[in-house]
């Protein structure tokens, strides 16, 4: 890493600044969204450990972690709670096979599908991963295996991290996804949680009035993201193969390329090392397909027509710029939407935002809240993780800025932006930049 200005982690960022006084000087002159991040009591760099909410949850039914969630959400809500009645009825979560890891969709008392579920310990890294060739190739290998650039076995708050960023930034291409707690016979356990609950059941029926003194009598609940089913989507390679065959009318590829920029921009600031062209999806609802061509009138009001969704975003968030980027590209930067120049419309949606020091501040702060409630959580690598994104927030303001393309973003030099404690004026904070001493991503186009 060759430094424009010296970096080093911050030895102080576990001590909360007392005063909001904010030093910028490190990046004079340099446009720097999010350059006022203060970090107050509380929030990120100043936690001193777990979250309250996972250790309270711990023995209680799962619909007691729920509910208290999601007061701000009903929508969601009325959902999950579908979702744990269903489970309750014997309609279990059935698991994915296609994927590494152990994902459900998760069904309504009807049987429809209505959300996916990614338990933590289900996780590629998690304890009880079901695909177990996995499990032994990490054992087998351990450092060719995996992602080291991103924090192991956090991949739901990375889901759920997407949904904040997208609902922030008001991309609306992520399905709402939170984290939720479940419990489902389908759900692969271990044996002792198992056996545990068949004994408490047996006890139940037999001696009730000792059976009652357990906290929890089904299987233990698990932690994981819920991610809202969205219906009627396919597999973005799916339909852009069809475009290339039959191009689109000129108004609906218009609306392709307005969400497709939604997509770059929220997979550049959570820096996702997954974004294969099967982890996105497209809805189209093509006019003639519906038999809707006779009534002109009809399909002009038929609106949107298209529209994309970013789901899997499990791999992201990393603690460093990827090192081997060839492994991780993001796989729509060989489409020719990446050569089209963003729009003002993106550009008037999001620069002001990631301008706005305030807003990356608040998100930054939500990130926190959301991520700290990990058992794992720890501060350093949140703040890896947060220099990481402001970095890209910085790119990417930039790119917005000057209508650079999809490409040329992605072309630019990876930048880390750390928040260091001013040793001089102890409450005050200052940010340096460094950029990656290596070439460019993409340069051997
Ligand atoms: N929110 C959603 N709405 C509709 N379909 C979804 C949603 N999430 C996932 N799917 C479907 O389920 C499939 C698997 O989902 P996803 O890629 O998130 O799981 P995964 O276990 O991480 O799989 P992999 O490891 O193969 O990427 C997707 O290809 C998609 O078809
Ligand atoms: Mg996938």
């Amino acid at each position: 890493v060759s430094n424009v200005t010296c970096f080093k982690d911050s030895p102080n960022y576990s001590q909360p600044p007392a005063d909001p006084a904010i030093h910028q000087g490190a990046l004079r002159g340099l446009p720097l969204p999010g350059s006022a991040v203060r970090i107050p009591p509380g929030s990120p760099g100043c936690s001193q450990g777990r979250q309250p909410g996972l250790e309270r949850g711990r023995g209680s039914a799962q619909r007691d972690f729920n509910s208290d969630e999601f007061l701000d959400d009903p929508e969601f809500r009325e959902i999950v709670g579908k979702a744990e009645r269903a489970i309750e009825e014997g309609v279990f979560p059935e698991r994915i096979y296609q994927g590494s890891s152990g994902s459900y969709f998760v069904k309504d008392l009807q049987g429809r599908i209505v959300g996916v579920f990614k338990p933590k310990n289900e996780e590629p890294y998690g304890q009880l991963n079901p695909k177990w060739t996995k499990w032994l190739q990490k054992l087998c290998c351990p450092c060719c295996f995996g992602r080291d650039c991103l924090v192991l076995n956090q991949g739901y708050l990375s889901e759920a991290g997407a949904g904040l960023v997208d609902q922030k930034l008001e991309l609306n291409i992520v399905p709402k996804t939170k984290v939720v707690y479940l419990a489902s016979e389908t759900f692969n356990y271990s044996a002792i949680d198992r056996v545990k609950s068949r004994g408490k059941k047996l006890a139940l029926e037999k001696v009730p009035k000792v059976g009652q003194r357990f906290h929890r009598i089904g299987l233990p609940p698990k932690v994981g993201s819920f991610q809202l089913f969205v219906e009627g989507y396919k597999d973005a390679d799916f339909w852009l193969r069809r475009f290339e065959a039959e191009p689109l009318p000129e108004n609906t590829n218009r609306q392709l390329q307005m969400q497709f920029e939604r997509l770059v921009v929220l997979d550049y600031i959570i820096r996702n090392t997954d974004r294969g062209n099967d982890n996105w999806l497209i809805k189209y609802d093509c006019p003639t397909d519906a038999g809707a061509s006779r009534d002109a009138d009809w399909v002009m009001v038929k609106e949107p027509i298209i529209k994309l969704a970013a789901i899997d975003n499990g791999l992201a968030f990393p603690l460093k710029h990827p090192d081997s980027w060839r492994a991780y590209p993001f796989y729509w930067a060989w489409l020719p939407q990446a050569n089209v120049s963003f729009s003002q419309e993106i550009k008037d949606l999001v620069l002001p935002k990631l301008s706005d020091p305030k807003f990356v501040k608040d998100l930054e702060e939500d990130l926190y809240e959301l991520f700290k409630r990990d058992p794992g959580f720890d501060r350093g690598q949140f703040h890896r993780q947060g220099a990481v994104m402001r970095g890209q927030i910085l790119n990417l303001s930039q790119a917005l800025k000057y209508r650079k393309t999809p490409l040329e973003l992605i072309q630019m030099p990876p930048v880390l932006v750390e928040t260091v404690r001013n040793t001089q004026r102890s409450n005050s904070e200052s940010y340096t930049q460094s950029f990656q001493s290596r070439r460019p991503f993409f340069t051997w186009w």
